[in-house]
């Protein structure tokens, strides 16, 4: 099969890793790509949001499947496109997307089909803001309907807070019309991870559970990123409450899209908040998690092209994904300035070395080569990623190549899954 994978970031890279295994794969080829990804697949000089182009690409080169990473060009109607010019694509519609694109949507969404959230309210300006939030009582959490690149999520503690969150979304407009409407809901103390399933329409195929890291700061501090690091197993889930997850959230969630005209094909993400009652749904993606992709691809047996050609065509005929018994853990390498402006143009050098440990693998997001040099050229420049028979193992593996990283500017989190390993805290088992 001719394959083409969209996008290029780690995620991508780990994508065309587990594609590039496939018995079936004859061709890959990857929009836009990078220079970790050229080691397995075929750079087409293409960007995700150029649609058209790259179903003109797609239609030329006579490509098999077409595999979506990032959410731009699925909420700018990558796979209509495609569906419209008879070309097969794993990602959901426009409309499908929507469970992504529009918190609003994503929240009357689950309340049509009763899908556990924290409560919430719509509201239009910042008055009506402070009133509803006055009703949930601090802290409360502020969001903007639209995309906003990750930081359209305020969270206020105090009284000041709420005042300037509500300030800078309806006065300052620091997230433009994204924030027309704004979700006022609750705040829900607890424990978060993320679920995902791959999805065919109708069909549920639930992926072992992850968890990301999402702070810069080591014990959780400083501001959001897009995720600094992640492990699978998530530790904190028991397989019970997976299994409450895929029937209380993922089915409903898939079964309501399809009923309200919106068939969802794709990875259907769920970020969860396990509370004392029960887990509630805090956000879905319509697209794999970055940086919990890479750990979760590392752990998946099964073939990856069969499954997303069979839920490209809206028909799975797996029953389950198998997943080895194995830990798997990544630490994001990013650069200084992150998640602000990065510095970038600093060589990285000792990949070789850090690749050659047992059970890593180093994926490739903000890299460039000048003048036939690796250099950093983006926020989050690597996810190093390593396999174990725990996850105690898979932390040392990547915290070892880690250490090999010949880049002085690199910027890391030295505590992914460190909590977990205490003890204490009962240590990480589950699916
Ligand atoms: P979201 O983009 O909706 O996932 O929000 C970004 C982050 O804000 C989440 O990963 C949570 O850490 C936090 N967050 C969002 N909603 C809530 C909530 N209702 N209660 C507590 N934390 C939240
Ligand atoms: N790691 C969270 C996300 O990809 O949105």
């Amino acid at each position: 099969m001719r394959v083409l994978v969209i996008g290029n970031g780690a995620r991508e890279h780990a994508l065309c890793w587990k594609l590039r295994q496939s018995p079936l794969l004859t061709e890959l080829y990857c929009a836009p790509g990078n220079p970790g990804i050229a080691a397995v697949a075929d750079r087409v000089p293409i960007a995700p949001e150029e649609v058209q182009r790259l179903a003109d690409f797609a239609t030329e080169m006579r490509i098999d499947l077409t595999v979506v990473g990032p959410e731009l060009p699925l909420t700018l109607g990558i796979a209509d496109e495609f569906a419209g010019r008879g070309l097969p694509i794993f990602g959901p519609t426009q409309r499908a997307a929507e469970i992504e694109g529009s918190k609003v949507f994503s929240k009357l969404f689950m309340d049509r089909h009763k899908i556990p959230t924290a409560p919430f309210a719509v509201v239009h300006d910042a008055a009506a803001a402070l009133s509803e939030a006055r009703r949930f009582g601090l802290p409360v959490v502020l969001k903007a309907d639209g995309l906003a690149a990750g930081k359209g999520v305020l969270i206020a503690t105090t009284q000041d807070e709420l005042a300037e969150a509500a300030r800078a979304l309806f006065e300052e407009r620091r997230f433009g019309a994204s924030a027309d409407r704004v979700v006022v809901e609750a705040f829900l103390p607890g424990d978060e991870v993320s679920f995902m399933a791959l999805c065919d329409g109708e069909r549920v195929l639930p992926l072992a559970t992850a968890r990301d890291y999402k702070r810069i700061g080591d014990g959780d501090t400083g501001p959001n990123t897009g995720g600094m690091g992640a492990h699978s197993p998530s530790g904190g889930l028991s397989a019970e409450t997976a299994a409450e997850v895929v029937e209380t959230v993922m089915r409903p969630a898939v079964a309501g899209l399809a009923a309200e005209g919106r068939p969802f094909v794709g990875v259907l993400y769920a970020g969860l908040m396990l509370t004392p009652e029960g887990p509630r749904v805090l956000e879905f993606n319509a697209r794999f998690g970055d940086p919990e992709a890479q750990v979760l691809l590392m752990r998946l047996e099964d073939d990856l092209l069969p499954l997303l050609a069979a839920g490209a065509a809206g028909r799975f005929d797996a029953r389950r994904l198998s997943f080895r018994r194995e830990a798997a853990a990544g630490v994001v390498l990013a650069s200084p300035g992150y998640p602000g402006r990065p510095l970038t143009g600093e060589p990285i050098r000792g990949l070789d070395r850090a690749g050659a440990i047992e059970g890593v693998e180093i994926f490739h997001a903000g890299t460039t080569v000048e003048g036939g040099e690796l250099v950093s050229a983006g926020g989050r420049v690597l996810s190093v990623c390593a396999l174990a028979p725990d996850l105690r193992g898979a932390l040392e593996r990547a915290y070892a190549a880690v250490g090999e990283v010949d880049w002085p500017g690199k910027v890391y989190r030295h505590d992914i899954g460190r909590r977990l390993l205490d003890p204490d805290q009962g240590g990480v088992t589950g699916p």
